[in-house]
């Protein structure tokens, strides 16, 4: 039976889900995108050759791999077509094997200013954004004024649309936030161009996926942020403006929920997270340093050092359910080599009571202190090891214990940023 196996992350992004869709990729027909936009940053290294994604899937350096963008991607054209030149230059043809929802909306400029001015605004209470006109671009979605791709098409009537929009996006920028208008005639000589670079782009994904299902191929729907980071159920309002969890990868590429076979969470072997909001582990010592050194631990879109901390199970056990997990894959195990004692959270403390799920507020999680248990660490390296008996006993204890905790068993363990360092302990296709 062919496979739609959705992949995301279950903490607040960054877990190395670019490095196992490309894995994966190898026996898949198309790849989609279903949710976010170019906030996301998914890193591949192939043969120490690295290459960082925004937009495009992270199948793309498959050769016979589709790449689709869902409508529920919001789509930064310029941002896109600078991506799609890059790949080019590295000797990659993504544009004969791309297909854009004519449904996604699109992130203008103006976009971008409103993101960057509210975060001003917000002055110590900032999101910390990644200042991409994300949240603005959901906005004019839901309130049903936004351009979709598809008008892309027709670039004389978009211009008109996207004059309309502007008008109102100049107003608050200027009245509301007293910053700079943005120049329509500008924005409108970029949906030309836009046009005549993208539009041969646009095709009816939610019809392209069927038939490929329809043929029994395989399709590997691509997560972008993480579901502690999702509108509805993440740490609000220091979250992303999309639905990040698995009910998105149907709505968000116009398939129905039961297609789905499979749902993988990526989990780091610890915890990090960019900009603001509550972490309950986050680490200020020597281990947190332990983790940003030696995981690298800085932003692929923005270059952000990320803040560390231990692994939080009480979270990742609860976006386990939400997303309907069934199989995990932990990556950077080998980040976690040489620390003496490693840290699982277990449950909190919260007003001198112990608890096991997260309190529903941001204010609450805030205020709640870890409870931790203590397992022994490892001093072997474990960079690259291809199987479970590759690793030293304690590393298997550890995983094993994060099996338990999330009651999913883990198919994958990542042990360094290549293609080629992983274990695949189950076939998934
Ligand atoms: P994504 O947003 O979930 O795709 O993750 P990012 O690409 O933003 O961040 C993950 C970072 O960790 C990238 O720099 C990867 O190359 C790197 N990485 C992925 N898996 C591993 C691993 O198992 N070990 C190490 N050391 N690095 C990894
Ligand atoms: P990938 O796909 C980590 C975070 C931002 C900020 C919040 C809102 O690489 O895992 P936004 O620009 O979306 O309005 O910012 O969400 N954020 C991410 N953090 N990884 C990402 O993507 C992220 N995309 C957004 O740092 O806290
Ligand atoms: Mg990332």
């Amino acid at each position: 039976m062919s496979k739609k196996l959705v992949v995301l992350g279950i903490q607040w992004g960054d877990e190395g889900k670019g490095k196992i869709v490309d894995l994966l990729t190898e026996r898949c027909d198309a790849v989609v995108r279903f949710q976010g936009g170019h906030n996301a940053g998914h890193t591949l290294v192939i043969e120490g050759q690295k290459t960082v994604l925004h937009l495009v899937p992270s199948g793309i350096l498959r050769k016979n791999v589709q790449c689709m963008i869902g409508n529920g991607v919001v789509v930064a054209p310029d941002a896109l077509i600078e991506e799609l030149n890059a790949l080019e230059s590295a000797g990659c043809e993504p544009r004969q094997r791309l297909l854009i929802s004519p449904g996604s909306p699109i992130i203008l400029p103006s976009h971008v200013a409103l993101d960057q001015a509210r975060e001003r605004a917000r002055g110590k209470n900032a999101i910390g954004t990644t200042g991409r006109g994300i949240g603005p671009a959901y906005e004019d979605k839901a309130a049903r004024r936004g351009i979709r791709f598809g008008e892309l098409s027709d670039p004389d009537s978009c211009c008109e649309r996207v004059g309309e929009l502007l008008e109102y996006h100049n107003f608050l920028l200027t009245s509301r936030f007293g910053v700079d208008a943005i120049a329509p005639d500008d924005v409108f000589s970029e949906v030309h161009r836009w046009s005549q670079e993208l539009a041969g782009l646009i095709g009816d994904v939610s019809n392209r996926v069927y038939e490929i299902h329809q043929d029994n191929g395989n399709v590997l729907f691509e997560g972008a942020q993480g579901t502690l980071l999702d509108i509805d159920q993440g740490t609000y309002p220091f979250v992303t403006s999309s639905n990040t969890t698995a009910g998105a990868a149907a709505c968000g590429s116009g398939v129905g929920p039961l297609m789905m076979t499979t749902v993988m969470g990526i989990v780091k072997a610890y915890t990090t997270r960019v900009g603001a909001g509550p972490f309950p582990t986050e680490l200020f010592d020597s281990d947190g340093d332990h983790l940003a050194k030696n995981g690298h631990e800085f932003g692929a879109t923005t270059g952000r050092p990320r803040r560390c901390g231990w692994f939080d199970a009480v979270l990742a056990r609860r976006a386990c359910w939400i997303n309907s997990v069934d199989s995990l894959c932990v990556t950077k195990l080998d980040v976690l080599d040489s620390l003496s004692d490693i840290k699982i959270c277990t449950s909190y403390k919260l007003d001198g009571e112990t608890i096991k799920q997260p309190p529903w507020d941001s204010r609450s999680l805030d205020r709640c202190v870890p409870n931790y248990e203590s397992l022994p660490g490892w001093s072997e390296s474990t960079v690259g090891a291809r199987s479970l008996s590759e690793l030293p006993r304690e590393a298997k204890n550890f995983l094993s214990r994060l099996e338990e905790l999330l009651d999913v068993p883990i198919d994958i363990v990542s042990t360094g940023p290549d293609r080629e360092e992983t274990m695949v302990l189950k076939n998934l296709f």
